[in-house]
């Protein structure tokens, strides 16, 4: 209700002030609050329209009536200003349910190629070796000719591997640290060198253009095969198992005379024989020998007073041993279902 503008007096527009603040206070929604504000403090609003009226108002009258239009603004101002800033309350955050599970999270973990080579190196920091590592994009004189391989060597044969355009190569074997370690430091020697080698192999159940070996070499004053004999059996008991027997045969590598190939017994059936070994009872694990005279002169150190062991072994294949896994290619899939078991 508004006073009549023809007779606007400070009365009226006191009443106008109050009602004012009433719908305001009452307001709902900042919608209605600006309808509110161009209704009373808009160019054609309610207090336009008094003082618009203010001078038909006897003179000696509008002084008060200025000063309660004046009020009457200021008010309404203050009042919309007031109600503007109350929030409406934000909407309601659903209540946090203490109860429920938590969403899991999924752990990594390390890849069983990692943890057995962490395996097998524990074992081998027990009987004093340290972790030596080499370049995987190597020299053919590390990969090949320092250990004894010339160039028509048909033992290159198998390890004809990637060729860089620079002249060096992925490495096809571990053997490489051997001569990068002796030719930097002086016996005593005793390290194992795990790392990555290539070989130009078809991918298959059992093979892989990319796996790990491990290589180990020992030289000292005063080594000899049953040291060498010694560590292995060391690491096969360690490794797979207490009760495990050992084996050596007559084998050949460039690097190393004599050479031999590594057996255990089967630690599936204690040497019986079963599918795991193929019936044999006996199971290959690595190639090993005592450092070739050769490859010390290559170095510098003098074979008549030096003698060393050296041994090389693949660790998808020990990895499947100990774990029972058939096929190789699932290293390299990673497939979590797989390595989530590790
Ligand atoms: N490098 C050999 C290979 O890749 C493994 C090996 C055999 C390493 C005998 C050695 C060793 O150090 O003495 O098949």
């Amino acid at each position: 209700m508004t006073a009549p503008l023809d007779s606007v007096t400070p009365e009226s527009i006191e009443r106008l002030q109050a009602e004012a603040i009433a719908e305001i206070q009452a307001a709902g929604s900042p919608e209605v609050i600006e309808r509110l504000r161009s209704r009373y403090l808009g160019r054609r609003g309610l207090l336009r329209q008094a003082s618009s009226a203010l001078g038909a108002v006897p003179a000696e009258k509008r002084p008060l009536v200025g000063r309660a239009l004046n009020e009457a603004r200021r008010a309404i101002e203050e009042a919309l200003r007031q109600k503007s800033a109350v929030r409406p309350p934000a909407p309601q955050e659903p209540p946090f349910d203490f109860t429920m599970p938590g969403r899991p999270r999924p752990r990594g973990g390390r890849h069983p190629i990692t943890a057995t080579i962490e395996a097998i190196r524990d074992i081998f920091a027990r009987l004093g070796f340290e972790v030596a590592f080499g370049p995987e994009a190597e020299l053919d004189y590390y990969n090949f000719e320092a250990l004894n391989i010339p160039p028509d060597h048909p033992a290159r044969d198998a390890f004809d591997t990637f060729f860089l355009e620079t002249g060096a190569l992925l490495r096809s074997q571990t053997s490489t640290v051997q001569i990068r370690v002796m030719e930097k430091r002086t016996p005593p020697i005793r390290v194992i060198a795990p790392g990555k080698v290539y070989r130009p192999d078809t991918v298959d159940a059992t093979h892989s253009f990319l796996f790990h070996q491990i290589e180990g070499l020992a030289v000292e004053e005063g080594i000899t095969m049953a040291d060498l004999k010694y560590v292995l059996h060391e690491f096969a008991r360690g490794f797979f198992g207490k009760d495990v027997r050992m084996r050596f045969r007559p084998s050949f590598f460039p690097f190393t005379e004599p050479s031999v190939e590594v057996d255990i017994t089967c630690f599936a059936c204690n040497g019986s024989g079963c599918a795991l070994c193929k019936r044999a009872g006996w199971i290959e694990i690595l190639g090993a020998g005592m450092v070739d005279p050769n490859v010390f002169e290559v170095v510098g150190y003098d074979p008549e007073r030096y003698t060393g062991f050296a041994f090389g072994m693949g660790v998808e294949r020990i990895a499947m041993l100990r774990h029972r896994i058939d096929d190789m290619r699932l290293f390299l899939e990673n497939d979590l279902r797989f390595l989530g078991q590790f």
